[in-house]
């Protein structure tokens, strides 16, 4: 900048957008607030002024600004004072603090209190501007960031993902923040979690969401079927090769491959798809030349690829390669809070395909699905809220309607999956004993009761229960 340009000098228009930034001084000196009006004016501010706290804030009340002058010391309420008054009306508003007795103190005070900024009498005209261009400038830039956060936050369509779990909220975070770009992802999660889903939100909320979105699964097919399903082959490429054929590749291209069940695939087929991945360029089975394209891989699987890569079983460049963004979707036993939405998403869902009023579950039936395990995650509540709907007659599902494993009827559990050569006596005193347990726990164990409800004599109970080593809680009546 050249030392003569006059500070008055008509400059362009302060704008945003073509309407004039507002400044508002606040300062009880008149002559202070003249010349600082004059200045401004002339450099194309819009201007309004306060002589007192009270009458800036309430001026504050009524129209937005874009940097307020502060003078430090105001009769009534002083500068620093007043700060976080302002700042409650307008959070962000920049406020460049002005005075003559700039103390260490003060400067130190008022940039605690909030001030952008802090500015001596008598100002220097072009640092003035130059502070004030400076602080509008920030303001625009973070009010821009968080109207466009606001608008993404709208634009991106959850909506049929349910979670309100930290553990949700943070992957809907992700999602929202990584679906635009083409960036690969890497989904984990145990069977059921919803992995494919998120792949599908990741393309919906892309620019790519009008273009395919092609899921292959890469764990159902030998290597051979799989590589000619992915990149296609020449005529003749190989013997059952008749006519030539796409490759999945370039059906996705401009859009998403989802490569599901990752983990599973031989180690040849890696190191093909990993020369995809480098380069977006394949070669047809049995072609000569180079296809490119433009595809952006999701890839999911239910097994640790960590732990593969240790194994030899995966490669480790091709993990690194997948990797780039990694979404970790929690199992539903690590985030039970999110069990009774989830249910009510999917009695609702069932409810109008099967075109049944809404069911709701009885207190007893909730309490179980809090209770459970769901070692088959979403997609076993999703089996276990059809089956309800479809099965109850009334508008509530009791206990008794939901699938074995949750009402605690499977009285087997877990003895054959631990124990898989059990003979049928062993099965057998095993369900008996699980039965009378039961029946004891429902009669507080009151044996005479219990042996009532089997109709058997008492002391035939109690032999039952000295051979099949049961131990008799002693519990008061009324406990
Ligand atoms: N957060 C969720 N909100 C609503 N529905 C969900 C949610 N998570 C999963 N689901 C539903 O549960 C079922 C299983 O989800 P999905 O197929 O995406 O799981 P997955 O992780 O791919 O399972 P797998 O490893 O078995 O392939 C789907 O019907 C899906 O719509
Ligand atoms: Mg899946």
């Amino acid at each position: 900048m050249s030392e003569a340009a006059p500070v008055l000098a008509a400059k362009p228009p302060q704008t945003n957008g073509g309407v004039a930034h507002r400044v508002l001084i606040i300062d009880d000196e008149s002559a202070i607030r003249e010349s600082l009006e004059t200045l401004l004016s002339l450099e194309g501010y819009h201007v309004e002024m306060a002589s007192d706290g009270a009458r800036g804030l309430a001026m504050l009340d009524q129209a937005n600004y874009d940097v307020v002058l502060l003078d430090l010391a105001l009769p009534g309420q002083n500068g620093i004072e007043l700060l976080p008054r302002i700042h409650e009306r307008q959070p962000q508003l920049p406020v460049i603090m002005i005075t003559a007795y700039g103390t260490v103190n003060n400067v130190v005070d008022a940039i605690r209190a909030g001030a952008q900024n802090f500015v001596q009498k008598p100002w220097d005209n072009e640092k003035l501007l130059a502070d004030i261009r400076a602080s509008i400038a920030r303001f625009r830039a973070e009010e821009e960031n968080l109207q466009l956060k606001r608008a993404l936050k709208q634009r991106y369509n959850f909506s049929n993902i349910v979670g309100k779990s930290d553990a949700m909220r943070r992957i809907f975070d992700l999602v929202a923040q990584v679906a635009p770009s083409r960036s690969t992802v890497l989904i984990q999660g145990e069977s059921g979690t919803g992995k494919e889903l998120i792949a599908k939100a990741l393309h919906a909320n892309s620019p790519r969401k009008d273009r395919p979105f092609i899921p292959v699964n890469m764990g159902a097919q030998p290597s051979e079927l799989l590589e000619s399903n992915l990149f296609g082959h020449v005529k003749g490429a190989f013997t059952s090769a008749i006519a030539s054929k796409k490759g999945l590749f370039e059906v996705a291209n401009g859009g998403t491959l989802f490569l599901d069940e990752i983990g599973t695939m031989g180690l040849d087929t890696q190191s093909k798809l990993l020369r995809v991945l480098q380069d977006r360029k394949f070669m047809h089975l049995g072609g000569t030349h180079e296809v490119q394209v433009d595809v952006r891989i999701v890839a999911a699987t239910n097994t640790d690829l960590r732990q593969a890569v240790r194994e030899g079983k995966f490669r480790e460049d091709l993990f690194y390669r997948l990797n780039v963004v990694t979404l970790e979707l929690p199992p539903l036993r690590a985030r039970r809070e999110d069990i009774p939405a989830l249910a009510t998403h999917f009695l609702k869902r069932f409810a109008e395909e099967n075109d049944l009023p809404t069911r709701v579950l009885s207190p007893e039936a909730m309490r179980a699905l809090m209770d459970h395990d769901w070692p088959g995650n979403v997609r076993e509540l999703e089996n276990a809220m059809e089956r309800g709907v479809v099965l109850s007659s009334g508008s509530v599902i009791g206990i008794d309607l939901l699938p074995s494993q949750l009402s605690g009827r499977d009285y087997t559990a877990g003895l054959l999956e631990h124990n898989p050569d059990s003979s049928l006596f062993d099965i057998l005193e095993h369900i008996e004993r699980r039965i009378i347990m039961d029946k004891l726990e429902h009669c507080h164990w009151n044996q005479t009761d219990a042996a009532e409800q089997f109709r058997i004599p008492l002391s035939t109970l109690n032999q039952k229960i000295k051979r099949l080593n049961i131990e008799i809680k002693k519990r008061s009546k009324d406990a």
